[in-house]
């Protein structure tokens, strides 16, 4: 079985800065590869509204493929986050929904999940981290994205909703999705604190302590624009983003980007 990754596709922004049909030219390269499944782990784009128009647009011109999403914070960016989350899960492959077997051996498990600050540096308190701002940058999800509660309190609802998941499957060949990251392997510290500050949101210790108390085969994840692919703690870790362009793009073209992106793995 072939599965497809990819996270970080931010549509509508790489289709105003390239002028290209970011979600056309996914469909091409997906054909090309012509996978089973296709896992995004979340940030399709910004907005739940936006975001379940791609996907549907993507499932209907791709009947033969199943589409598997998580959220990421930029798919949650509306007036209420909750309901932004709720509205997403009328896309049937939404792992919200809950975990879906590809098989007899393999099952994937997931949810967007959030962040509890587990990865923030030392010398600030939860308080500071809760603003999300340091000195004039404010994190954007603290500006467009709309939680009844504290980061840490969502942070923990996601948990244990995947942590039931997880139990009542650990028979399983596990495929564990997330958009947050969930080891501190990956995050990147620059000693610089006007970056390092915000590691804090960058997503939670917790998700990989429940990828090595389940075992999970595979551990796919998003948000960081920086693609990884490696075993770490027994575990095969997946991490590939789409990014920004111009920035975050070495292609010379759309296309060549998203189609040398598009990872590809087979089970
Ligand atoms: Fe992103
Ligand atoms: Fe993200």
């Amino acid at each position: 079985m072939k599965i497809a990754i990819l996270s970080d596709i931010h549509e509508g922004l790489n289709r105003k800065k390239t002028g290209a049909d970011i979600v056309g030219l996914l469909k091409e390269s997906l054909a090309q590869h012509a996978p089973d499944v296709f896992i995004i782990s979340g940030d399709v784009t910004a907005g739940s509204e936006k975001s379940l128009a791609l996907l549907k647009r993507l499932q209907t011109e791709l009947p033969d493929l199943q589409i598997l999403f998580v959220h990421g914070n930029h798919d949650l960016y509306y007036e209420d986050s909750t309901n932004a989350y709720e509205k997403l899960l009328e896309f049937d492959g939404n792992l919200g929904n809950g975990p879906v077997h590809l098989n007899e051996e393999w099952i994937v498990i997931g949810d967007g999940g959030w962040y509890d600050y587990t990865f923030g540096i030392e010398g600030f308190t939860e308080q500071e981290f809760s603003t999300g701002r340091f000195n004039d940058f404010t994190w954007p999800d603290k500006v467009y994205a709309h939680w009844p509660e504290n980061d840490v309190a969502i942070t923990d609802k996601y948990l244990t909703k995947l942590e039931n998941w997880l139990s009542w499957h650990q028979e399983k060949n596990i495929i564990l999705v997330s958009h947050f990251v969930p080891f501190a392997h990956f995050v990147q510290v620059k000693n610089d604190l006007s970056w390092d500050f915000f590691n804090a949101m960058m997503g939670s210790k917790e998700i990989g302590g429940l990828a090595e108390k389940y075992a999970v085969k595979k551990m796919i994840f998003g948000h960081i624009h920086t693609r990884y692919h490696e075993e770490y703690r027994g575990i095969d870790c997946i991490c590939n983003p789409l990014g920004y362009y111009p920035h975050e793009w070495s292609g010379n073209s759309a296309r060549e980007e998203i189609n040398s992106a598009l990872k590809i793995i087979e089970i």
